[in-house]
């Protein structure tokens, strides 16, 4: 298997307050992992890391075997993309410029955007099924339609590796359930590597391949999800779990009091 994202003892703060301790974590292709953990125990930050939005860390971030401090700015954001919990617009933009943001990394220095480009923005949009959404401005659109514009801008981006931070976590559970289902078939389709923030710990055993438990800026635990255990989401929430089987997968359940 090919080990597409490397990270070696990582340690990161934030004004010399320690976020990320002495973090290594090996992913290869076709994976998508889990972060998990309460809030503040630094999913986020490890996003904005391996995704080279901050820098001046500890340890080693490694893409395809390549060190992320040897990339160029334009080389990683044609290798990652990376979804928010919200992205946020302020201006009044088109649900179509915003997919065709995709294809800066790839955009020469006063050129525009060319036919392949054009094709594939609108690839995106109808692989993640915004095209009638393509006229409307992005603002004004629903949490689930405002999602989907964030994955079509990644489809269009076109990169190897997506980091997704609790991209569903504001919607409900039809339109979470339906967006998580349309990502997870895109990424297996374009053999994409992925790494998801996980707010709910059931979405995160259904669709990962591994799950990675964060707590106070330490992993505590790297494990499959049919291997969690009621002892370990003690551990890292500190609050009283069970887990049955989940009728519909035959996989873990987690459920709290
Ligand atoms: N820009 C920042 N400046 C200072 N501290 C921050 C900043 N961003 C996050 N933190 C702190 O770092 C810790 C980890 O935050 P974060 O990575 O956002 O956690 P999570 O995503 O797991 O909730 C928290 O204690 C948070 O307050
Ligand atoms: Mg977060």
């Amino acid at each position: 298997m090919n080990e597409i994202i490397s990270i070696e003892d990582l340690t990161f703060s934030y004004n010399k307050n320690p976020v990320l301790k002495n973090i290594s974590l090996q992913i290869n292709e076709g994976e998508s992992i889990g972060i998990l953990g309460p809030n503040g125990s630094g999913k986020t930050t490890l996003l904005k890391l391996i995704s080279g939005i901050l820098s001046g860390y500890s340890g080693k971030i490694k893409i395809f075997g390549k060190n992320i401090n040897k990339f160029s700015r334009k080389e990683l954001s044609q290798t990652i993309s990376y979804i928010p919990q919200n992205l946020n617009i302020n201006f009044d933009l088109l649900v179509e410029t915003i997919v065709s943001f995709g294809r800066n990394p790839y955009i020469g220095l006063f050129k525009g955007l060319k036919k392949n480009d054009y094709i594939r923005i609108h690839n995106a949009m109808k692989e993640a099924e915004i095209t009638h959404l393509k006229d409307r401005i992005f603002n004004t659109l629903s949490g689930g339609e405002k999602q989907r514009t964030s994955v079509a801008k990644s489809l269009a981006q076109d990169g190897k590796i997506l980091l997704l931070d609790e991209f569903v976590t504001h919607l409900d559970p039809g339109h979470a359930q339906k967006i998580l289902s349309l990502t997870k078939k895109l990424i297996e389709e374009r053999h994409m590597t992925s790494i998801g923030v996980f707010h709910d710990i059931n979405r995160a055993i259904n669709i990962c391949h591994k799950l990675v438990f964060l707590k106070e800026g330490k992993i505590q635990e790297k494990i499959k999800p049919e291997n969690i255990s009621e002892s370990l989401l003690k551990d890292i929430y500190e609050i009283q779990i069970k887990i049955i089987d989940n009728p519909y997968t035959g996989k873990p359940y987690v459920i709290t009091k």
